[in-house]
């Protein structure tokens, strides 16, 4: 069986290249990414020479390309991650989510489609998709698998726009879809724009802590081990047509996650306790900021049985010491571009 992953250079895509070469040998892994700023094939060194894998450098949005990889490699099966994924970007160049999230997701439908020959026995797309497709909720309630679409940012326009297409595929032609809808992930490898690692690397750095407004937004956090764990099972028992959403009942006001990482990082570092607390700076918010997302994960759980195996604290300080233990590999993609970036989102 050969299965392609898309973006499994990226955050979670390696988590989840690792996770099928290591537990399928017999399954032919190919990683497809097109190692942007956010792809790093460091993510995968331990997996790189292992015989069920196969990295293909290339970009979603070039159609010949994937039709020829498609009609190449003769997929059993797509789990497609690849995306522009970062909100604070999809406010400075749009455009750039529509080609990726959306134009890429249409050419990997066609792709399937076409490459099927519409015999989907044995066959099945898995779209990764957010949470923030649903929009923003207020103090109260969880977003279910029903919950309209409401998206509010480029970011989560484009990845709604692309779970629409995929569930459209599924109406039209009858592509045999699974979506998931995901919370906030952290974890190993991922890279350093995102509030958690950013700020690692900012107390290592003793750098300012740029909180957005009054950094009361609540977001539900997920450990990525958690997640490739789920995707995993969604992918294997996972009913086609259906839509899974996956969080971590792990819901935090930002200040609230910051002061706690704050507290693990000076224990970690040998620093007094509040030495980093001190690095809390508030800034101008984002625009179109949602308040409150969380997660009803009681389908899957149900379902399949899926629930995470850590808690927050537990995944935040195995976060961090990877972070500390892995400083070469932050070095290397905080260096260059990252610094000229930095200097225009937060100076
Ligand atoms: N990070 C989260 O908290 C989170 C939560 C829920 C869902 N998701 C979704 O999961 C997926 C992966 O997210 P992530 O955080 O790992 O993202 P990421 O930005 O870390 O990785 C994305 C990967 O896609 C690759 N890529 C980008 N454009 C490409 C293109 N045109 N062609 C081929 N490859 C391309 C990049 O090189 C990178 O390796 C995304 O679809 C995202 O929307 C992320």
């Amino acid at each position: 069986m050969n299965i392609l992953i898309t973006g499994g250079a990226g955050f979670i895509g390696s988590h989840v290249v690792r996770r099928f070469v290591k537990n399928y040998p017999n399954i032919n892994i190919y990683n497809l990414d097109a190692l942007t700023y956010a792809g790093n094939l460091e993510n995968l060194r331990d997996v790189e020479n292992a015989p069920n894998y196969k990295f293909l450098k290339g970009d979603i949005v070039d159609a010949d390309y994937i039709n020829e990889i498609f009609n190449k490699y003769k997929f059993d099966g797509v789990i497609h991650l690849a995306a522009e994924s970062h909100v604070d970007r999809s406010i400075t160049d749009p455009l750039a989510f529509v080609k990726t999230n959306v134009f890429g997701t249409v050419n990997l439908l066609n792709a399937s489609v076409s490459s099927w020959k519409n015999d989907f026995s044995e066959k099945r797309f898995y779209h990764v998709s957010t949470d923030e497709v649903y929009g923003s909720l207020g103090d109260k309630g969880l977003f279910l698998e029903t919950t309209a679409y409401d998206p509010n940012s480029p970011y989560s326009a484009s990845k709604a726009s692309s779970d629409h297409f995929v569930r459209a595929y599924g109406e039209t032609y009858g592509l045999p879809f699974v979506i998931t809808n995901c919370s906030n992930n952290y974890g190993p490898n991922h890279f350093p724009e995102k509030l958690i690692p950013l700020f690692i690397n900012n107390i290592i750095e003793n750098q300012p802590l740029p909180v957005y407004g009054d950094g009361k937004y609540t977001r539900d956090w997920l450990y990525v081990e958690d997640h490739a764990r789920a995707i995993d099972l969604v992918y294997h028992k996972g009913r086609k047509y259906e839509t899974y959403n996956i969080g971590g009942f792990n819901e935090w006001q930002n200040i609230d996650l910051v002061k706690l990482l704050c507290k693990q990082m000076d224990v970690k570092l040998g620093r007094a306790e509040g030495t980093s607390e001190k690095l809390i700076t508030y800034v101008k918010d984002r625009p179109g900021h949602d308040l409150r997302y969380a997660i009803d994960a009681t389908k899957i759980n149900e379902e399949l049985g899926w629930e995470p195996s850590v808690t927050f604290e537990q995944g935040l300080e195995k976060t961090i010491d990877w972070y500390l233990n892995n400083k070469e590999w932050l070095n290397s993609v905080t260096s260059g571009s990252y610094k000229e970036y930095y200097q225009k989102m937060y100076n």
